[in-house]
């Protein structure tokens, strides 16, 4: 299967073209003034393989039915958007998929993992200790007995993933072209981060003289700029000089974690809810929700300089919503 033939598969007309759209929000006053804000709508790509999940998988697919017959070994936690959508591209694809699931048991009346299940995944729930074993060793303690089912690491953090999504930034920048944006005004592209995967390509592709990647963490402890560089493709033998010009392009944004990862923080929820009233664009509870409720703090503070180009990527996730109003209601 070529990357053609993927895109083929998977990308019905009217995804193509709206995912190249982004919608504009101009502040007229006040310290937000001349600043202009655009979604860049990741979360259109496809309907069931959302977002940075489509961007990371994607590459992955294009390669594995001739590598790998048996499919696809994965991991995630019983919520995990990157669980349901490694499952259902085994649907789209016709793949094998398997999903190593965190907890005692693989519970279907949790949503994400009904909607994998129905996809065909086989679930496999294992112990907190087995599963970061499994986490942090998959490859090692998998691939020898099942060489011929590819491991795809949680979070689908590969280093094709990393390069696909550099791809994300070279499209900022070529739509923007076509808006009236001054490319002498600093451009900032904010993303919402896990593994720092797609970030990390982002920042990759990010060529703007003036401006930054700004990433919005939604774990409160473990993730720094360490996290982010280690991701860029060790194979590419980067020279110093360029990991440090790759360290200037992006900044890590902390405040906005809200309580913790996938954790319900009352004015996130208000946040979403006039967001969505006033753009029509629903943000998922989990990464996007965070990420724009800080954009618009750090716009309310004046954080931004006057003339700035800020683009938030919306990297999908909806399928969260589910999950999350059966844990909180
Ligand atoms: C909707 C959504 N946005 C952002 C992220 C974070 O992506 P990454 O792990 O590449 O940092 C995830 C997790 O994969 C996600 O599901």
């Amino acid at each position: 299967m070529t990357d053609d033939e993927v895109g083929q598969r998977t990308f019905p007309r009217a995804f193509r073209r709206t995912h190249i759209a982004i919608g504009s929000h101009r502040r007229t006053s006040g310290k937000e003034a001349g600043i202009s804000l655009f979604v860049k709508r990741d979360d259109l790509l496809h309907p069931d393989i959302q977002g940075n999940k489509w961007r990371k998988l994607a590459p992955v697919l294009a390669k594995i039915k001739k590598t790998h017959p048996g499919g696809i070994i994965t991991f995630g936690g019983p919520f995990s958007n990157h669980l349901q959508a490694v499952a259902a591209a085994g649907r789209v694809f016709d793949i094998p998929t398997f999903g190593i699931v965190r907890g005692k048991h693989a519970d279907l009346s949790n949503p994400t993992l009904r909607s994998a299940w129905h996809d065909g995944m086989m679930l496999f729930p294992v112990s907190k200790q087995e599963y970061d074993d499994c986490k942090h060793r998959g490859e090692e303690l998998i691939s020898p007995e099942f060489p011929q089912y590819y491991i795809l690491p949680e979070g689908g953090a590969t280093n094709l993933a990393v390069e696909s999504c550099t791809a994300i930034a070279q499209e900022i920048f070529s739509q923007l072209k076509q808006t009236k944006t001054q490319h002498s005004k600093p451009i900032f592209i904010c993303v919402p981060a896990g593994t720092g995967c797609t970030a990390a390509g982002i920042v990759d592709g990010f060529k703007a003289k003036n401006g930054q990647v700004l990433i919005f963490p939604v774990v409160n402890k473990g993730f720094d700029t360490q996290t982010v560089l280690r991701l860029f493709d060790e194979t590419r033998l980067r020279s110093q000089a360029k990991m440090a010009e790759l360290e200037r392009r992006f900044s890590i944004i902390r405040d906005y974690e809200c309580g913790g990862f996938a954790k319900k923080h009352p004015p996130v929820l208000d946040f979403v809810r006039t967001f969505e009233a006033q753009t029509g664009i629903l943000l998922d509870p989990v990464y996007t929700a965070k990420m724009m409720l800080g954009i618009f703090d750090m716009l309310a503070k004046g954080d931004f300089p006057p003339g700035s180009t800020v683009v938030a990527v919306h990297t999908g996730g909806l399928q969260g919503w589910a999950g999350f109003r059966e844990r909180y209601g």
